[in-house]
């Protein structure tokens, strides 16, 4: 059965985040990704669309982040720009048969993602 999940984040609160708490929330790969962008409002705008991933994927598949890990959501982008979600560690092996689509889009103050769970066995 497929599943949806949404979640619209503040742009401005990624910019009030210590780097402890980034660590717990982003994948090395995201916060190395956020690092290139010059512009403060770019890398806010980054991190709020992988934010709101996270969260739309725990609604999607309806469940805590005691099965999935923030950090063990993986949000990269395809060289066209479509962004990617795959699982790491823990995460990866609580959901290993996890196929979705997403899609972001950020439009100050606020960024949104759509995720849609295609299937989940896990
Ligand atoms: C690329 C595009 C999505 C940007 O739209 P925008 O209104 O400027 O920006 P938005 O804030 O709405 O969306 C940005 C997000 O779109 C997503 N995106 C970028 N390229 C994408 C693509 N080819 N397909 C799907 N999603 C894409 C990314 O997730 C990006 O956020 P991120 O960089 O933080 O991951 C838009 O130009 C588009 O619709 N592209 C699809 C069609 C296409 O490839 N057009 C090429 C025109 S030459």
């Amino acid at each position: 059965m497929n599943k949806i999940g949404v979640d619209i984040v503040n742009i401005s609160r990624m910019t009030k985040l210590s780097e402890a708490t980034k660590k717990g929330i982003f994948n090395k790969a995201e916060i190395e990704r956020s690092n290139t962008f010059t512009s403060s409002q770019a890398k806010a705008e980054y991190l709020a669309g992988r934010f709101a991933a996270k969260e739309a994927l725990a609604k999607a598949l309806g469940v805590a982040f005691t099965k999935l890990k923030p950090s063990e959501i993986v949000v990269t982008n395809l060289d066209s720009g479509k962004p990617v979600l795959n699982l790491e560690g823990q995460s990866k092996e609580n959901f290993p048969t996890l196929k979705c689509e997403i899609s972001i889009s950020h439009d100050s103050p606020s960024a949104i993602a759509v995720v849609l769970v295609e299937e989940m066995n896990g």
